[in-house]
């Protein structure tokens, strides 16, 4: 399991994050744009009575998918159901979840890429009908059944939207991307959730750790209790940005939000393969990772910092990737400048 600092996984640690989630869309830091759309969508749907049509959330994990889901379902007034695409192993375990819904309920699948075929299936009719195909029986004495079920809200949640089939893409309503969180919008949550658990932190100690966060406010509410505990050891009664970036450099999360493991790809492409262009399996072998954890978890920050890009080739380190590593740039072309006068 991965135990790095900056895993994006929730983990049982995690449970005091329950007190630092936001309830209501007005305390909901960050990503603007999906939180306007989502109100409109919200007030739109009550004031006509209705379910509100489904809805897709994608985007790197740790960036508040469950938290936006749990939070509509509260301004909607209903109730909230949660499970993930791995826990609906059967059809059966998907109709038991559906069958009882009550009337606009949230429906909220994790991970919803990960459904099973015949599974998906059955969530069809659900979503597009508000019904379920249901067949009885084995060999000739099968029967199909329709059931009708309440009209519900499926809040679907995924890292992955290029993973999920068109025919369920195709059937939400509103699609909406979570992005990376500025370092401002992270200073604020940090200070939210240091005044929610009593940490007194200065604005300086504040924007170090969003700093280093990697955009996702799971990471920053973890540093943050890491932070802590280095302040308190060392006798010091508020974190400022120097004990944050002694605390940090401890625990080999670097300036820029990188730990080891990120050094030692970016150390790899650098060192073994002159910077790439490098395929991600050769990347993966080389560090003994898998693909997906490459594909998943190192490689959209690192994409997201500009420290590398990916080419029909093969990935590449770019010039501010050199920098942070700390090694000299072999590919800058010293070319004269040369002006066209023609543009002048
Ligand atoms: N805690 C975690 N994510 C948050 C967010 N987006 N706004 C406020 N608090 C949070």
């Amino acid at each position: 399991m991965d135990e790095r600092i900056i895993a994006t996984d929730e983990q049982s640690a995690d449970d005091w994050q329950y007190s630092l989630r936001p309830r209501r869309l007005s305390e909901y830091i960050g990503q603007d744009k999906v939180k306007q759309n989502l109100s409109i969508f919200v007030k739109a749907a009550m004031s006509r009575r209705e379910a509100l049509d489904h809805v897709l959330l994608y985007g790197p994990p740790g960036l508040g998918k469950t938290t936006l889901a749990a939070i509509v379902a509260n301004e909607l007034g209903v109730n909230f159901r949660q499970t993930s695409g791995p826990a609906i192993e059967r059809s059966g375990d998907l109709a038991a979840i559906l069958t009882n819904l009550q009337e606009r309920d949230v429906l909220f699948i994790d991970e919803i890429h990960r459904l099973s075929r015949q599974v998906e299936e059955i969530l069809y009719s659900a979503m597009e009908d508000f019904s379920l195909d249901i067949i009885i029986g084995k060999g000739p004495s099968a029967r199909s059944i329709r059931l009708d079920i309440a009209p519900f809200t499926l809040i679907g949640a995924t890292t992955k939207a290029g993973a999920l089939s068109a025919p369920l893409r195709d059937r939400f309503g509103v699609i909406s991307r979570l992005e990376y969180y500025s370092v401002d919008a992270l200073t604020e949550i940090i200070t939210r959730a240091a005044e929610i658990l009593r940490i007194p932190i200065e604005a300086n100690g504040a924007q170090e750790i969003a700093r280093r966060s990697r955009g996702t406010p799971r990471i920053a509410n973890r540093l943050l209790k890491r932070v802590r505990d280095f302040a308190q050891v060392e006798g010091s009664d508020i974190i400022t940005d120097e004990i944050a970036d002694r605390a940090l450099l401890a625990l080999e999360v670097d300036r820029a939000g990188l730990d080891h493991t990120d050094r030692r790809m970016l150390d790899a492409m650098i060192k073994k393969f002159r910077g790439g262009p490098v395929g991600l399996d050769t990347i993966a072998a080389s560090i003994s990772e898998t693909r997906e954890t490459i594909e998943d978890i190192y490689e959209p920050y690192l994409l997201q910092l500009g420290f590398i890009m990916r080419t029909p080739r093969g990935r590449v380190v770019t010039e501010s990737g050199y920098l942070h590593m700390g090694v000299a740039y072999p590919k800058s072309d010293n070319k004269p400048i040369t002006f066209d006068f023609e543009d002048v």
